[in-house]
């Protein structure tokens, strides 16, 4: 907003305001001032909810099957980026409540909404690969969205930019890995009985 915008914008018209405010109660947080279009913002964050979720599952699912020698550190990095995309996805659904939608947690519908994928890898380096990707994605979701957004709701897309500083340091974390660890070294257990 530029200073002639300001400039531009009417006085505030305090009788108005407690009106407008004493008006649908039952709408909690939404008031007669809110400028975005509130059923797309739902749904996008309903996207960002899925790819949360998914994400998670992703991880959840390498931390249980990394092994070898950096199985530890990466594994255990898994575990966490894995509990930090849940604790995303309770935020998600926390402000979509607050802006009168339903939080969609369908199981059945959940991968084809989501923006990233759920790709197993049969490697380390294949997992910390296909959880970068993702975390490439989110990232320019989350920046898409955040513009898309403007000043129109300035609480959602602090959590947005919030959720966003995390997926940064995800991504920078998992690129340092995928340094340390030889992309093709290290299979994951027992591939035999895997393909049975
Ligand atoms: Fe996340
Ligand atoms: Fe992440």
């Amino acid at each position: 907003m530029t200073h002639a915008d300001n400039a531009a914008q009417p006085p505030l018209d305090l009788n108005t305001l407690r009106q407008q405010a004493r008006q649908h109660l039952d709408q909690g947080a939404v008031t007669a001032d809110y400028p975005a279009h509130r059923l797309e913002v739902i749904a996008q964050l309903n996207t960002a909810l899925a790819t949360e979720l998914v994400c998670s599952l992703r991880y959840r699912y390498h931390h249980f099957m990394a092994r070898g020698i950096h199985s530890q550190t990466v594994g255990q990095e898994f575990l966490v980026h894995a509990n930090e995309e849940l604790e995303h996805a309770d935020w998600l659904a926390e402000r979509i409540v607050q802006l009168g939608g339903q939080p969609d947690f369908s199981p059945d519908t959940l991968l084809g909404r989501s923006h990233a994928e759920y790709v197993r890898g049969e490697t380390l380096g294949d997992m910390i690969r296909e959880n970068l990707v993702a975390e490439r994605i989110g990232i320019d979701s989350y920046r898409h969205l955040i513009r898309s957004l403007q000043d129109q709701d300035p609480t959602t897309r602090r959590l947005l930019e919030r959720i966003l500083a995390v997926e940064e340091g995800h991504a920078d974390e998992l690129a340092d890995l995928l340094q340390q660890v030889p992309p093709n070294l290290l299979p994951t257990p027992r591939p035999a009985l895997l393909a049975q």
